[in-house]
């Protein structure tokens, strides 16, 4: 595919293991141009977060620039989830410790740069908590012109995995995600909805694992991830946001009127997604309420194989 065809993406993290997987099947997607990687404190914090994906880009030969996102939520303290992806937010694989540094500017000013220098539309691809998403929509909202949408991994139609109605990119950052969410920007909401039916069981994991140097990577990864086991299944949330991008003919999506709750103590940070239209408004988000299994599996193994 010619250079100037491809579908220019941004992609906005937290490694994280499951971030890991869809930064290799977005890295390596023929049809895509990763312009920039962000990083954003969640998973660990942002200094970890930083270095994991400068790791990454550094282990697939791979010249995308790394941004350094902000330290910490826009109002609420970091509650990191290193009990799922260990203390480094990579445990499990030893990379070499990477030769390249981030860039200078920082994520949002980055962002900005691509954005506006951008000669067509760019998607953003939040696969964290929405800190630097808002905030870049907030000091530049000229930006807004330039964005083709926002698939983001993050919420939930029902319940929460941090939180009981938090889920945990939401909960990290629920005033971030209330920004992001009343843009007026085209979204798209892959969320936990998905994640339970799309489970990578062990055979699955042990055909990824021969696939080539970076199935033997994530296979180590899977090892230590605590998203599911090995054996009960895998969720591999954040791929569903690059798998939208790439195939969104395997989703059954509903567009609704969503919007994140800040302020309740009990469900500070949960999405409610207006499935039924009770309140009468315009919807803001294309929820993706369920994939087809079969297919994203496959479509995932294939996408690996892609990689080195
Ligand atoms: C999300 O939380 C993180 O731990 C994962 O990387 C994913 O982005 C799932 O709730
Ligand atoms: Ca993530």
């Amino acid at each position: 595919m010619n250079a100037l065809d491809k579908r220019k993406i941004i992609i906005d993290t937290d490694p994280g293991i499951d971030d890991a997987v869809a930064i290799a099947i977005a890295l390596f997607d023929e049809t895509l141009d990763v312009k920039l990687i962000t990083t954003v404190a969640g998973n660990v914090d942002v200094e970890k977060t930083t270095n994991n994906a400068l790791k990454l880009v550094e282990f697939f030969g791979k010249d995308v620039p790394v941004a350094k996102g902000v330290k910490k939520p826009l109002v609420l303290e970091l509650e990191d989830a290193s009990e799922i992806h260990g203390k480094s937010g990579l445990d499990g694989y030893e990379f070499k410790e990477p030769s390249r540094k981030p860039l200078e500017d920082k994520a949002i000013l980055a962002m900005k740069k691509v954005i506006m220098e951008s000669d067509s539309p760019i998607t953003l691809m939040p696969i964290g908590p929405l800190t630097n998403i808002a905030l870049l929509l907030s000091v530049y909202p000229e930006v807004k012109g330039n964005i083709q949408e926002i698939v983001l991994m993050g919420g939930s139609t029902t319940r929460g995995n941090k939180t009981p109605m938090g889920e945990f990119n939401m909960a990290t950052d629920p005033e971030a995600a209330d920004i992001v969410f009343r843009s007026g920007l085209s979204i798209v909401m892959c969320g936990l909805d998905l994640g339970e039916n799309a489970l990578l069981y062990k055979e699955d994991s042990e055909r990824i694992r021969r696939l080539n140097k970076t199935g033997d990577m994530i296979y180590s990864l899977f090892k230590h991830y605590r998203g599911g086991s090995l054996h009960k299944g895998l969720k591999m949330y954040d791929s569903f946001a690059i798998a939208y991008i790439v195939e969104p003919e395997m989703f059954k999506t509903q567009d609704c009127y969503v919007a994140v709750e800040t302020s309740s103590p009990l469900t500070k940070g949960c999405t409610v997604v207006d499935l039924n239209n009770y309140w009468g408004k315009k919807s803001n988000v294309k929820v993706c309420l369920g994939v087809d299994e079969d297919r994203f599996k496959e479509w995932l193994i294939n996408a690996i194989a892609k990689c080195i």
